[in-house]
């Protein structure tokens, strides 16, 4: 094995109830267990970075990926809807490069998700069911960044996130859930015309309803996965 197959990357997944972490080799292989840590409260950009520190002390690792859960450009955060508003602005990527002293990249969560599930071709479309209502659009396999379907106009007044966020499964329960992420599906596949449909976050085991044809429900891991394609897309 030469150098640069060594090189280790670690991936890191900032959710709204949790924080993950993985090391990957570079063909995105995980190198290690999934280590998990609950999201502090409140998610201040100082106690996500802490428990972040947490997570990767005791790893090896040359690089880092990290997932987070809003709209990222240019390693800035610009919208933290279920962590904190005090992220707005906020240069993660060079804030977490001088704290672990590594490269890092920084994307939207659903979009390195994405990353691990999609096959490349085609118009592929990746939802996210989680604390949050993530999505992401590739075009032969190619990213457009920050879709941002969840806080779009859904039905009754209320966006894709308010209908199919984590709240509004506890709050109206998983029948309505399921019925009403079946509409959205059936909306989404009318609005992109998608070759295929990956649906992943943690909340995909109280899926009940039969997927159509063209989606398929993917393992939450590809949103640690997916980050080894920030250093290679
Ligand atoms: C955020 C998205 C994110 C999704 C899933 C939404 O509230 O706006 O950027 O991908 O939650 O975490």
């Amino acid at each position: 094995m030469n150098e640069s197959q060594q090189l280790r990357t670690l991936a890191i997944d900032i959710g709204g109830s949790g924080i993950k972490v993985m090391v990957l080799d570079l063909e995105g292989n995980p190198l290690s267990d999934r280590q998990r840590l609950k999201t502090p409260h409140p998610a201040k950009p100082k106690d996500v970075i802490e428990t972040i520190i947490t997570l990767a002390k005791p790893q090896e690792f040359d690089r880092v990926s990290v997932g987070f859960p809003g709209v990222v450009q240019n390693g800035l955060i610009k919208t933290a809807v279920n962590l904190h508003s005090d992220w707005l602005n906020y240069d993660l990527a060079t804030s977490l490069t001088q704290i672990l002293s590594k490269p890092v990249k920084v994307a939207n969560d659903a979009d390195i998700q994405g990353f691990g599930a999609i096959s490349g071709k085609g118009v592929e479309l990746v939802l996210t069911v989680g604390t949050g209502f993530g999505s992401a659009l590739f075009v032969e396999g190619k990213l457009v960044p920050n879709l941002e379907m969840g806080h779009h106009p859904f039905r009754k007044g209320e966006t894709y996130e308010e209908q199919l966020g984590r709240a509004a499964l506890e709050k109206d329960g998983k029948k309505k859930w399921n019925d009403r992420l079946e509409k959205a599906i059936a909306n989404l596949d009318h609005l992109f015309n998608y070759d295929n449909l990956y649906i992943g976050g943690g909340e995909t085991k109280n899926i009940k309803f039969d997927l159509p044809p063209n989606a398929k429900i993917v393992s939450n891991q590809n949103g640690l996965l997916g980050g080894i394609k920030l250093w290679t897309n």
